[in-house]
Order: structure tokens, then sequence, then C-alpha cells
């Protein structure tokens, strides 16, 4: 399996509606961190994970791709290479 290339060092803070479903960029290759813009398409085996919120407000995505709790932040940035 393909490994995740790293978009950032740190999670991308994003207001979200309650409801609303997006797909997160789980391979890092998007141009619309931390969403997923087809990049992953024929250029690797990960696809994107779709989530939806369930209360509005601020979320915490992952950057990295390195988090164990797809697709939110568990603080895995901080130890990643
Ligand atoms: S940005 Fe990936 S775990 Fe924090």
């Amino acid at each position: 399996m393909d490994q995740p290339r790293k978009a950032g060092n740190s999670p991308i803070l994003v207001e979200m509606n309650a409801r609303e479903t997006r797909y997160w960029c789980a391979c890092g290759k998007s141009a619309s961190q931390p969403f997923c813009d087809g990049s992953h398409k024929g250029t690797t085996d990960i696809i994107p994970v779709l989530f939806t919120v369930e209360e509005s407000g601020t979320k915490a995505l992952c950057n990295c791709k390195q988090t164990k709790t797809p697709p939110y932040c568990d603080g895995s940035h901080l130890t990643a290479d």
C-alpha cells in the first residue's frame, strides 16, 4: 500500500456546519487541503475518507496524514517524521 504524503505539519482548522459531509484527503496530494480534489485517482491506492459532522463548529482536520482518527487530528503530527 502507498504511504500518504505529508501535506503540512499541523492540523487545518475548518468551520463546518452540522450534517455537512465532505471527503477528507488521505493521500496528501490534494491542492485543496484538507479536502479531496481527486488527485489520488490513478496516482495512489489511498482513497479519501467520507465523513459527516454532527455538530457545527471549528474542526481540527489532520494535514500530516498520520492521524489514527481520520479525518481529525490526534496529535500524531507532533511525532511524525
Ligand atoms: S495534523 Fe495529522 S495528527 Fe495532527
